[in-house]
């Protein structure tokens, strides 16, 4: 039976403006998507039975239909009944390195590695804009954690854009290991606090006005490192900020250490800061340790990646199939 590893990137956002209210309920967004090498490995396995099986690492991820993983494997299921039945179910292993609940779109990819991995797996054919299609269905983040690289992204977020590819910026992110934000609840409360400011979604001329999002391409069309970092934007930092005042600390902590620019990514509350070289970002790493002496939070020193799933191995046994029960 066949088997395929797939590494999943995480994702930050380098720009995250709210415009208004869609009416699905979801908000209109304008975003800059990045995705970095920190990435989860999805193991897939076909397994004689006709079930889906998650197993995970890690206590706060849930073998069940509540993991998008899951979510994302019983989709293709229902779509490709005559896949399930000639391949049988699939057992899904998540090996975490993205933080959990982290602004950093894990569940999204670990979604998006099943159906790249499972389109392998039961040779469905299908094109990346298909599994797109499919991805959008489970969460507004899959589409772009299939594509990966960088991306201007609109609509619920699942609007793509591709972005020139900017290689070569560093990137250190810190979370506060006990600490998760939902991100219903972050746009939620901007509901809440902002929408009397939102522009209505047949007024597209407030919505052109609303917009802030072009000098962000801009820089990145021109590889302007120090604009790119100077425009970092996230409008539900007025939101989580507030409540979560160490995520504020954490964020000053960055400022003052000699970063190109530092921001909360998504709905946090993971807080990334965008250094020039590893080196460069090992030392802000050191500083922002030193300056916020706390056993809690976690680091990583991560880099910009072009990719969002890898194929990582793929092996075909060969010993007899396991039996169909
Ligand atoms: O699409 P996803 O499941 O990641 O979204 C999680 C929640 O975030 C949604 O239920 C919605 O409350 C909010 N959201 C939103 N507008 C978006 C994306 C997400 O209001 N464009």
């Amino acid at each position: 039976m066949r088997s395929y590893s797939l590494l999943a990137s995480a994702k930050i956002n380098l720009y995250l403006e709210i415009i208004g209210d869609r009416p699905d309920g979801y908000h209109e967004l304008a975003m800059v998507l990045q995705s970095i090498d920190l990435a989860d490995r999805i193991d897939l396995r076909a397994i004689g039975t006709d079930t889906i099986r998650v197993r995970c690492d890690h206590p706060q991820v849930p073998p069940d239909k509540n993991n998008l993983a899951y979510r994302a494997a019983d989709l293709l299921a229902k779509q490709f009944p005559d896949a399930l039945a000639k391949y049988g179910g699939v057992e899904i292993a998540i090996h975490k390195q993205i933080p959990v609940a982290a602004g950093l779109a894990g569940g999204s990819a670990n979604a998006a590695a099943v159906l790249v991995g499972m389109d392998l797996l039961w040779q469905l054919g299908l094109t990346q804009s298909e599994l797109q299609e499919l991805g959008g269905t489970l969460g507004s983040d899959v589409p772009f954690c299939i594509a990966g690289g960088t991306a201007l992204a609109t609509g619920r977020g699942d609007k793509l854009s591709p972005l020139p590819d900017l290689g070569g910026f560093s990137v250190v992110l810190a979370k506060y290991r006990n600490l998760s934000i939902s991100t219903a609840w972050a746009y939620q409360t901007y509901r809440q606090q902002f929408s009397s400011s939102y522009c209505a979604a047949e007024d597209l001329e407030c919505r052109r006005e609303r917009l802030h999002s072009g000098p962000m391409v801009g820089a990145i069309a021109q590889k302007d490192r120090s604009k790119i970092g100077q425009l970092l934007h996230n409008d539900l930092e007025k939101v989580a900020l507030p409540v979560y005042p160490q995520v504020l600390q954490l964020r000053e902590a960055f400022e003052s250490a000699g970063v190109l620019g530092t921001m909360m990514s998504g709905s946090g509350p993971t807080v990334f800061a965008l250094a020039e070289s590893p080196e460069q970002a090992q030392q802000v790493l050191e500083r922002v340790k030193s300056a916020i002496a706390s056993p809690d939070l976690d680091f990583w020193v991560a880099q910009f990646s072009n990719t969002g799933i890898r194929i990582f191995s793929e092996e075909n046994d060969l010993k007899a199939p396991i039996p169909r029960v």
